[in-house]
């Protein structure tokens, strides 16, 4: 079977086709992770400086050196990590890509944990190598070290994780990551630790997993520019860790895309170098948001799953979920999405909706008005 064929049989992203109901029906899009206003102003003048700077032709294949530089300064001053490499990438998306098929031979074994943000299964069928989940299940969405251990078999090269976590905001703790560093570590496994969500934790604190003892040696760390500035649509990610596996990020990378947005990297590097102050309010005003969309939710007869992390909650909406979501635009003027959509199991949810609340007040508040009318 192609790839094509294998990611075609995954479905199409459910992103294109709920943002394209909401643009067809007038709906508010509470569908997609995006933010609906921009990132900091100096971030901004600094990609229009660089674009007036002459800033335009391909970065090195590494990145351009400021941004570079910026990613290892915020892994020290963050975390105290200090990784031996960094790669810019097209966004996290690309450097998970190209990750999976720098590091997994065919039908070699990944490790993902469900509910999972969707381009992980197409990546790993584009390497054809086999994905095996672990089901994170409501209301907790608690990750049992026992099952973890029971989806990892000889064959497992990659554990994949997120923490935060999309869609479900669970933040693993350190005893968890403890129990998830013991497998990777006896059963020698790489962990692709994707955290785009790190400073969007509204409840307890982000531990990436590379600080974990033994840990630092096997993991590829991932991020982005995207949620955490609030510059999506640029696509500026990056990964860092130890020099032999950014070196296969990297060997793939270059012949995916090679090197680009150039001005925007040297932008990137900017925000990194923001005040801590930038971040702080960026995670306060979400959190505000959190709380007025789950109170909108309550008051709409929902049942909001509060999270304590990332752009999303989730709430049972007591039917099925898949049914509810195809008819309220229509019928209430508001785009979701089924969380069916981010598990292979498509029963361990059936009955919950995400909502992304990375949006104005206002619109969220228009969006709690309209969703009120579902009690009449
Ligand atoms: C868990 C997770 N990883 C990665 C991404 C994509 O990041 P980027 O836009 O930097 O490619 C997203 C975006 O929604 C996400 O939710």
């Amino acid at each position: 079977m192609t790839p094509a064929a294998r990611v075609n049989g995954l479905g199409t992203t459910i992103f294109t086709e709920m943002t394209a109901l909401a643009v067809r029906t007038g709906a508010i899009n509470l569908g997609q992770g995006f933010p609906d206003s921009d990132g900091p102003a100096e971030v901004i003048d600094a990609a229009v400086a660089a674009l007036r700077g002459s800033e335009n032709q391909y970065a090195p294949l590494p990145g351009v050196p400021a941004l570079r530089e910026a990613v290892l300064e915020h892994q020290r001053a963050y975390y105290g990590l200090e990784p031996e490499d960094v790669l810019v990438t097209f966004g996290a998306t690309e450097a998970i890509a190209a990750a999976i098929l720098g590091l997994c031979d065919p039908d070699d074994e990944v490790v993902i944990v469900e509910p999972y943000y969707d381009s992980y299964a197409a990546c790993i069928a584009f390497a054809g190598a086999q994905r095996r989940t672990v089901t994170l299940r409501p209301p907790e969405f608690a990750l049992d070290p026992d099952a973890l251990r029971a989806a990892v078999t000889p064959r497992t090269r990659v554990l994949l994780l997120n923490s935060p976590h999309n869609p479900t905001g669970l933040v693993l703790s350190r005893g968890e990551l403890g129990a998830v560093a013991e497998v990777c570590i006896e059963h020698d496994l790489i962990c692709l630790s994707d955290e785009v969500y790190e400073h969007l934790v509204y409840e307890g604190v982000h531990i990436p997993p590379a600080t974990l003892p033994g840990m630092a040696e096997r993991t590829l760390t991932v991020s982005s520019l995207g949620k955490s500035f609030s510059f999506t649509g640029w696509k500026i990610g990056w990964c860092s860790g130890p020099a032999e596996l950014v070196a296969a990020v990297r060997t793939i990378k270059q012949f995916l895309t090679f090197a680009g947005g150039t001005p925007l990297q040297h932008a990137a590097a900017v925000a990194l170098r923001l005040p801590g102050t930038y971040l702080e309010s960026l995670r306060d005003s979400l959190r505000a948001k959190r709380d007025q969309l789950c109170a909108g939710l309550a008051a709409a007869g929902l049942q909001p799953l509060v999270p304590a992390a990332a752009y999303f909650v989730n709430a049972d909406v007591g039917q099925d979920a898949a049914q509810f979501c195809a008819t309220l635009p229509e019928r209430y003027g508001v785009v979701a999405i089924p969380t069916s959509a981010f598990y292979d199991d498509k029963q361990a949810a059936p009955t919950l909706v995400r909502f992304a609340f990375c949006k104005r007040e206002r619109v969220i508040a228009e969006a709690a008005g309209r969703l009120a009318g579902l009690e009449a």
